[in-house]
């Protein structure tokens, strides 16, 4: 028996934000506010004040309900087109002030044969998610196009931002104006991508890191998805994210259903700062994580030279400097000895490691660090056994072969044969290796997704999740890095079920202050891997001091990607040092607050983490600066009326001028005062940075 519809607004609020969702009507409910907390109004009050004089969005944009942008629901049964108009079957909240709650909508147009449930939840920290449930009702088979989720926008946001790049220059900032129409970011790569969006932002005219008000969507998916921000010439502006389905893809029958990844929204009214921060909080509350160990990788220090003796020596070296983890990236299984073969086979290669690769594990061990190995479980080479034994399990149709992206094709996951031997394989050698840690890599896009004859990315995506899940399931204990050719893979969909992602292929630091701070907007740095490369770059080429690079790499989940077999005795010291500056201050890196400073001069930056008793700040010189004149630091989100004492920690940069005197002597000052006033900023070379340490005095 359905229950009689709500029909107040409810308003979910927490942490200053508010959701208010007017289920009135016998019709879809409309999100009426999505923004600032509106105090102790109640429901009932907030009617005649919401009263819109253009149309609002129903919760699933629809032409049948007078929305005529983008459809949030498409889809057809046999060439009928039936406009689905929802009638609303139930409305039930569950609302705390002030700590959020839950939204549950159920729906349905019998004559479309469509039941539509939609799950909004408002966390603690104000984060919004958003999920929807389309079920065929109708004997017919339903051809699902596209479901996405929306929440409205008010006419104040002016203008977007997003996200493109490449392999090594990942999440490249990019703003317009939000004009009429639609400004839409697909992928159609199989995997988040190298360009992928992250989030896409709509914020009022000039919105910084601190000031402005900001709307923000992600879709926590890692296959093909789009984000889009609408506004309609009469009035009404939406941000959209969801999964890009492909024609076929998804083919509901009778009683079978279809769910929209988590779509993630986010609300600030004082910059990206917060609207980023409700992110992260959202993510450490999820999947609380262990203390991050210092990580040394071998890939960019050996690649595919797996000599025991070499890596020994590497793993002497890394534990020496603070290390404590190790992990062997590709090469150590069966025909990789280079990256043309082998991919598959995921056997311990005989030839290069006659006893296992315990002679290693073990020595790793001893030397106090736990094991990591590197996995592309999705891929396959061509010339490897397990293309030659099942040319069948490869993803694409089987009458051609799809095109080759670094010599390697993609393995069919939704393929129960396939999947059950990934499985096995690494549930086997995760077993005997008692892995810590897997890098799990995914180095191509998907040219031809097709598994079965239709479009299989959704497939794909699905199964190589239920993968991820089983193996956690297993061993609890693993930790997982998502990889794919550095950050191709960061969305909150994959990292429900991983402890970090691999930020980029470049460790330059110089690029890596753009990539870690953009990415970092959805990604807290604990979960951001973040390397000290070798003094000159692999991928630019770039010479840049251990100062900088270490002060780069201070701020994410630090690591070592460095060959320090050929690394001097002082560069050895001097890292030693930053990796115990950075286990010292990884209790707040790693749990507090992310701020960035819009700071005016931008030939600097300036970023850091806070707690309520201790911060950790850069001020970081990227280039020549053009002024000649005093530069200021401003040290933001920092307790107005606390007193704290600052002073500098780590290794001192390489100065272009006399240093200001609070560099070599603390100084107290109140929040405020440096917040808003700010400290002399020291002359510093380009490329270097000063770590400053800030510990609250009084309150
Ligand atoms: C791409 C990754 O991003 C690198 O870090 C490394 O693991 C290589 N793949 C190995 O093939």
């Amino acid at each position: 028996m359905s229950e009689e519809p709500d029909l107040s607004p409810v308003i979910l609020s927490a942490a200053g934000a508010a959701l208010v969702i007017d289920g009135s009507g016998s019709d879809l409910p409309r999100v009426r506010h999505f923004g600032a907390d509106l105090g102790p109004a109640a429901g009932p009050d907030l009617l005649p004040a919401l009263a819109a004089p253009t149309p609002v969005a129903p919760l699933l944009p629809a032409q049948g309900d007078s929305w005529y942008g983008r459809p949030g629901l498409s889809g057809e049964r046999a060439g009928e087109h039936w406009p689905v108009r929802w009638t609303l079957d139930r409305f039930d909240a569950e609302a705390t002030p002030g700590r959020g709650g839950t939204v549950t909508i159920a729906a349905s147009d019998e004559r479309a044969g469509l039941e539509l449930v939609s799950e909004l939840t408002m966390d603690a920290g104000g984060l919004v998610t958003m999920r929807h449930t389309v079920r065929n009702t109708a004997a017919s088979p339903y051809r699902l196009q596209g479901l996405t989720c929306a929440l409205p926008l008010p006419a104040r946001a002016g203008e977007l931002l997003d996200f493109t790049g490449r392999w090594a220059l990942e999440k490249v900032p990019q703003r317009r104006a939000f004009g009429h129409g639609a400004w839409s970011r697909e992928n159609r790569r199989g995997r988040t991508g190298h360009d992928g969006t992250g989030l896409l932002v709509a914020g009022t005219n000039g919105f910084g890191f601190r000031s402005g008000e900001v709307w923000a969507v992600h879709t926590g998916w890692s296959g093909n998805h789009v984000h889009y921000a609408e506004r309609l010439h009469d009035g009404p502006c939406l941000l959209a994210g969801g999964e890009l389905l492909e024609p076929g893809e998804i083919v509901l029958g009778e009683g079978e259903s279809y769910s929209t990844p988590l779509v993630y929204f986010t609300w600030s009214g004082g910059g990206l700062d917060e609207a980023s921060a409700r992110l992260h909080d959202h993510l450490r509350a999820a999947r609380p994580l262990p203390v991050r160990p210092v990580t040394l990788n071998n890939w960019e220090a050996t690649y595919f030279d797996h000599g025991l003796d070499r890596l020994l020596e590497l793993a002497e070296r890394a534990a020496t400097a603070g290390v404590e983890r190790f992990v062997l990236d590709d090469g150590w299984f069966r025909h990789r000895r280079h990256d043309r073969a082998g991919l598959g086979d995921w056997y311990v290669d005989e030839g290069v490691w006659p006893d296992g690769l315990r002679p290693l594990a073990d020595r790793v061990r001893k030397l106090g660090m736990q094991f990591g190995l590197w996995f592309e479980p999705e891929m396959v080479n061509p010339d490897s056994d397990l293309a030659r034994e099942h040319p069948d399990w490869i993803l694409g149709r089987a009458e051609r072969t799809p095109p080759l992206q670094r010599n390697q094709l993609v393995l069919d996951l939704a393929r129960p044969q396939a999947y059950d031997y990934l499985l096995e394989r690494i549930d086997t050698i995760v077993t005997e290796y008692e892995l810590d840690y897997i890098k799990w890599d995914h180095n191509r896009d998907i040219a031809e997704p097709v598994h079965d004859g239709v479009a299989g990315v959704h497939a794909q995506t699905s199964a190589a999740y239920r993968l991820l899940d089983e193996l956690r399931r297993r061993h609890p204990a693993l930790e997982i890095e998502s990889c794919s050719s550095g950050g191709a893979r960061v969305d909150l969909g994959v990292l429900a079920r991983t402890d970090r992602v691999w930020t980029s292929d470049s460790n330059d630091a110089l690029d890596r202050q753009a990539i870690q701070r953009w990415t970092g907007l959805l990604v807290p740095p604990d979960r951001l891997g973040c390397h000290v490369g070798a003094p000159r770059d692999h991928c630019t080429g770039r010479r840049l001091p251990l100062a900088f690079r270490a002060a780069t790499a201070l701020f994410g989940h630090m690591g070592v990607e460095w060959d320090l077999t050929s690394a001097s005795a002082s560069e050895l010291e001097e890292l030693a040092t930053w990796i115990a500056l950075h286990k010292r201050l990884r209790p707040v890196l790693h749990a507090g607050r992310v701020v960035r400073a819009d700071h005016a001069d931008p030939s600097s930056l300036v970023h850091g983490v806070v707690l309520p008793e201790h911060a950790v700040f850069a001020f970081v010189r990227l280039d020549s600066r053009v002024e000649t004149g005093p530069d200021t630091l401003r040290l933001p989100g920092l307790d107005p009326d606390a007193l704290y004492e600052v002073s500098v920690a780590g290794p001192l940069p390489e100065r272009a001028a006399a240093l200001p005197r609070w560099v070599e002597e603390p100084v107290r000052l109140h929040g405020a005062v440096l917040g808003e006033l700010g400290l002399p900023a020291p002359v510093l070379r380009p490329t270097s940075a000063l770590v400053i340490e800030v510990r609250r005095v009084t309150s």
